[in-house]
């Protein structure tokens, strides 16, 4: 599997596996354990989660799914802003540890942003990394002038990468936002690759797909992770599906299907505001 380096050196997989509507209902229990262990056996090594998923309960399936795992996945998970003070990130990161049954989160992001100053969610941060309960830090849901002050604020350029919504139909981060990002090496790593399921019903997908011999979702998540810098977390519960994750993104995309997506997905415009789910 493709992997970018982080800036502190990290080496992580350009696939992950997201989380978002896994632990929120008893019944669905053992279809979310098998396929996070499924994922891990076909090679994905990155989690994605938040303590804001099913309210805990996504990090508990994974720490269901880890058990008796002696290789354990790179873990990035998210705190809410309003427990993201100095203090507060320290006590959800410690429950978030519990829930996952894990010693460390490797990347710990800021879901997004809320009321309380960034110097203080960093400081908070920092103390994480010292005391080893995380790896590194990081954010989400950050246009670019956001990434502007976290840099410049005292201990921000730590940060490692920004977790945003990115996919063909939602090109917003192309305009400035990748490459200020670019130009300091950190990558971006793109939630809601395949709009959540919804490019499936895209009938400019669905003709370049077709084309292609391919099926809609997996040309959407090879498009995704064929860009430089950027990583990539889709979800599912399924299997075929995951298996259909890591086919997509085994081999690049041949140039003239790459040209025919970008006709059929315009780039944003200049000032494209950021979007988010
Ligand atoms: N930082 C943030 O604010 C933020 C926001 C949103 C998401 N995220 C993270 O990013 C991850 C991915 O985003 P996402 O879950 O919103 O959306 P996504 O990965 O774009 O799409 C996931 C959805 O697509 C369905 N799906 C997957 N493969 C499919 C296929 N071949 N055919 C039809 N449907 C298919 C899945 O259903 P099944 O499970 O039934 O297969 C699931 O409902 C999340 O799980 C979460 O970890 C972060």
């Amino acid at each position: 599997m493709e992997t970018l380096i982080l800036p502190n050196g990290d080496k992580v997989p350009k696939l992950g596996l997201g989380t978002w509507g896994m632990g929120e209902r008893r019944g669905d229990l053992s279809v979310e354990v098998k396929a996070i262990r499924h994922a891990l056996d076909v090679g994905i090594c990155l989690l994605d989660t938040a303590e804001m998923y099913g309210d805990g309960g996504a990090e508990e399936i994974i720490g269901l799914a880890l058990k008796g795992i002696a290789q354990k996945p790179y873990i990035v998970s998210k705190v809410y802003p309003h427990n993201a003070s100095s203090n507060g990130v320290l006590a959800a990161c410690d429950r978030s540890l519990n829930r996952l049954g894990v010693e460390r989160i490797d990347l710990y992001l800021l879901h997004w942003r809320g009321a309380i100053e960034l110097q203080e969610t960093i400081e908070g941060f920092e103390r994480l990394v010292e005391n080893g309960k995380i790896g590194a830090w990081g954010v989400s849901n950050m246009d670019a002038s956001d990434m502007a002050e976290i840099w410049s604020t005292p201990g921000g350029v730590a940060c490692q990468t920004n977790q945003v919504l990115y996919n063909l139909s939602r090109r917003w981060p192309e305009d400035r936002l990748i490459p200020e990002m670019a130009q300091r090496r950190v990558p971006v790593m793109a939630y809601s690759p395949l709009e959540q399921g919804r490019l499936a019903a895209d009938s400019r997908l669905q003709e370049i797909a077709d084309e292609a011999g391919m099926q809609p979702l997996d040309l959407a998540l090879a498009w995704v992770v064929s860009q430089k810098d950027v990583f990539a977390i889709p979800k599912s519960v399924s299997p075929q599906r995951i298996d259909a994750f890591v086919q997509a993104v085994m081999k690049p995309l041949h140039s003239d299907l790459f040209a025919a997506l970008e006709m059929a997905f315009p780039p944003p415009s200049l000032g494209a505001p950021i979007e988010m789910l």
